[in-house]
């Protein structure tokens, strides 16, 4: 674990769930230019999640008004039946829940479409379900994405207790020998996110912390990472 961990630099995903949405445009140019890595779609179908958000048409107009990479996150119950819509758009990763509906050859199968159309697959876990339901799956997975927060919406409480999953995750991945990346998502900020680091998440997922009213956007995504990377030379048994 260790020697994966050195040159460790987390990176900061923008979650625009609580962004205005009548601007996307102006959104994304502000995130380009507060220096965030990438840009975090939370789909939401009202089924899976109690909350609607967006579709497929929306992640590509994201596509065309960026160059970020775009990591799609599925919380929907049918993941199978509209994954190819939304590879349409060219995300970089699209990752779904492993509490969704289905069998597991069938969200095999979906990781492997998304794959085979050059994304990375993920599997999200909510903060009730253990890493270990991923397990099964971690032939197909370049991303293990864990909830600190119930899915639905942005701006809720951190929940640390599920930080630890996220050092479970990447020793999944280390077991296995894969080179996955883990994302930490719900509740980041300048006053959680060393916890994320603690536990080395490779992606910070932020969303209402960096559209705070008086608070500048790039001093948020700066002392994300700042905070992330004291965290993480504190390290887990820190308690950070
Ligand atoms: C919640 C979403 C998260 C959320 C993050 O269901 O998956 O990505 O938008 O937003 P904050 O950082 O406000 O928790
Ligand atoms: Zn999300």
């Amino acid at each position: 674990m260790d020697e994966l961990i050195e040159g460790w630099r987390p990176q900061v995903a923008a979650s625009i769930l609580t962004a205005d949405f009548g601007h996307l445009d102006r959104v994304v140019r502000k995130l380009e230019r507060a220096g965030v890595d990438r840009l975090h779609l939370d789909v939401m179908d009202g089924h899976f999640v109690p909350n609607i958000t967006f579709g497929p048409d929306i992640v590509a107009a994201f596509r065309r008004l960026t160059a970020l990479p775009i990591d799609v996150h599925l919380m929907i119950s049918e993941p199978s039946r509209y994954v190819d819509r939304f590879l349409q758009a060219s995300p970089e990763t699209v990752t779904f829940h492993v509490e969704a509906p289905g069998t597991d050859d069938l969200k095999a199968a979906t990781l492997q479409a998304i794959r085979d159309a050059g994304a990375g697959a993920g599997l999200a876990v909510s903060p009730g379900t253990p890493t270990t339901a991923v397990e099964p799956f971690l032939r197909w997975l370049d991303v293990i994405m864990v909830m600190t927060v119930e899915p639905g919406f942005g701006g809720q409480r951190f929940m640390a207790s599920a930080t630890p999953k996220l050092g479970e995750a990447a020793q999944l991945f280390e077991r296995a020998g894969i080179a996955g990346s883990t994302h930490v998502d719900g509740g980041i900020s300048r006053d959680t996110a060393a916890v994320a680091g603690a536990w080395a998440a490779d992606v910070c997922v932020v969303g209402s912390a960096l559209f705070q009213r008086g608070r500048d956007t790039a001093d948020e995504v700066q002392l994300v990472r700042e905070r992330a990377l004291d965290g993480h030379s504190a390290g887990p048994a820190s308690g950070a």
